[in-house]
């Protein structure tokens, strides 16, 4: 069979080399090969690897990370294949860093060196060249990619899926000069990332716009948790900064207020370990409380010569920004990161249409919950992508089963109507007065962000439906395009959880409603035309 795999991070580059020992393997990726939101990883990839550790104990962390909300089966699978996955990574020659520290083998049973993250209760993050191990398994996995016979388009940008019948048949694609293309295909695997540029500040490279999500949707796939957008806590503080990651502070870095005020161990017991959303909204408070100016990360306990070894690309990036962060903290602010939820899909990428499979940050398995644990998401886009590619060409799935608790979210219909309105030529369609991308931008920061309540969702909905979608002829449109719908969905999805659960934090809901579905699924009202 024909596969088109979208994307080419490390979920798509994985499942088309493990598609490409039984099928005829289509890569499709809008820039180069290596220029998503892998190669930028730099905390590492989680796995219960050591002696000391259990799958048990990484599926204890991942849930309390996602709020209880997470997906007890999908879990299991992150955390059970977890281990055999990353042996594949050892294989192929991912350089993991090694421990030159002889207590090391005893207590690991292994010379790996680990990296410890908030809300792991175990050293299992292992790292390649100190903070660049993204772009270390994605330059082995492209190598992987290069010895198979695949054919690899880049520059080539997904504009919409070509459905027929009810089934997934191909996709159409957009290339740089703006030449239209449709391939066709037995089945699509989208592995396109999330879509932090539908905030203004955000970790993600500039291709994460959420292309995959947003026409897996048009097409009539159900869509979930898209609610549930994860802020890093820190991205320095600069123009143009990047993130910091987690790391640091897992190797003993704390974060100051401007008095100087450790305030984290005011706000949790774990500080500056506390899960990711907990320590997001943290210093997201300290910022208010001293007008704006961003709190500092203090490296400066930690032994020089160990901060500059074991973080040389952040050590690279401060100084860039002027900052001895050797001598002195380093200004950082919460951003964009991680989209929890995508593409509803099973345990093997299997989606409500036929045809159609995702992993990935696309996809949502509601292995992440309400918030993800930190690290999860290489580890994810491992698993996932190869279970997917084995069940390539299986029998035919059914109806994807939603989760138990998912309920299927009829009132999205009036936005729908609105978003296929634009899509299909509406009186607004022909409309480029406004700047969409900055648009969107400022209200999804402004009012669908780290914190939200109801008259700013409602504002956010009444903004978003004001924009128009433009015709995608250009990859930059097919972009903003993409990112309008997902602003629209996402406003929605934050506004119909009328509670504060994980990532989605509402200052008018502040506590978490027991009675509320851990998972929204939505579709659709109008499926479109192939
Ligand atoms: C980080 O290095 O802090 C990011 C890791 C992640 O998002 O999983």
């Amino acid at each position: 069979m024909h596969v088109v795999v979208v994307g080419s991070g490390i979920a798509g580059l994985t499942a088309a080399i493990r598609a490409s020992a039984l099928h005829d393997v289509t890569l499709v990726t809008k820039s180069a090969l290596a220029d998503g939101a892998t190669a930028w990883a730099q905390g590492g990839i989680a796995v219960a690897l050591g002696a000391d550790d259990s799958a048990a104990l990484h599926e204890h962390d991942t849930h309390l990370a996602a709020a209880g909300s997470a997906d007890a089966r999908a879990v299991d699978v992150l955390c059970t294949d977890g281990p055999a996955r990353v042996r594949d990574l050892l294989a192929l020659g991912v350089p993991f860093d090694r421990s030159t520290d002889p207590a090391t083998l005893d207590r690991y049973g292994d010379d790996l060196a680990r990296g410890r993250e908030a809300a792991h209760a175990r050293w299992r993050v292992l790292h390649a060249d100190g903070d660049a191990t993204g772009a270390a398994v994605e330059r082995t996995l492209v190598a992987a990619l290069h010895r198979r016979h695949v054919t690899i388009l880049e520059r080539t940008c997904l504009t919409d899926l070509v459905v027929r019948d009810g089934q997934v048949v191909g996709i159409d694609v957009v290339d740089l000069l703006g030449e239209p293309r449709r391939l066709d295909a037995d089945a699509v695997l989208i592995a396109s990332g999330g879509a932090g540029h539908l905030y203004r500040e955000t970790t993600n490279p500039l291709v994460a716009t959420g292309d995959g999500t947003a026409a897996a949707w048009r097409a009539g796939a159900v869509v979930a948790d898209l609610e549930f957008v994860q802020f890093h806590p820190t991205r320095l503080a600069v123009p143009d900064g990047g993130l910091v990651s987690e790391a640091v502070r897992g190797e003993g870095a704390v974060l100051r207020d401007a008095t100087g005020h450790r305030f984290m161990t005011d706000v949790h017991p774990d500080a500056e370990l506390a899960p990711r959303d907990v320590v997001a909204r943290g210093i997201a408070a300290a910022v208010r409380a001293q007008d704006g100016r961003p709190v500092l990360l203090d490296a400066t306990g930690l032994d020089p010569a160990f901060l500059i070894g074991r973080f040389p690309g952040l050590t690279r990036a401060t100084r860039a920004a002027g900052l001895d962060w050797t001598r002195e903290g380093v200004p950082v602010a919460p951003a964009a990161h991680y989209a929890m939820g995508g593409i509803a899909t099973d345990t093997e990428g299997r989606t409500s249409l036929p045809g159609l499979l995702a992993v990935g940050e696309a996809a949502c398995t509601g292995v992440h919950g309400a918030n993800r644990l930190a690290s999860n998401s290489l580890l994810e886009g491992l698993v996932f992508a190869v279970r997917a590619a084995d069940a390539l060409g299986g029998p035919r799935p059914g109806r994807l089963r939603l989760r138990g608790d998912a309920t299927l979210v009829p009132r999205v219909v009036p936005a729908v109507v609105a978003s296929v309105d634009d899509r299909t030529g509406g009186p607004t369609h022909l409309g480029r007065t406004a700047p969409v991308r900055q648009t969107l931008q400022s209200v999804m920061t402004d009012r669908v962000g780290l914190l939200r309540d109801a008259t700013g969702l409602a504002g956010a909905r009444a903004a978003l439906a004001g924009l128009s979608a433009p015709a995608p002829t250009t990859v930059r449109d097919a972009e903003d395009r993409a990112l309008l719908d997902l602003a629209r969905l996402t406003a929605l999805a934050a506004e119909a959880r009328t509670e504060s659960r994980g990532a989605h934090a509402r200052t008018d809901h502040p506590d978490t409603d027991p009675s509320a579905p851990a998972t929204t699924a939505w579709v659709t009202a109008t499926p479109a035309p192939a």
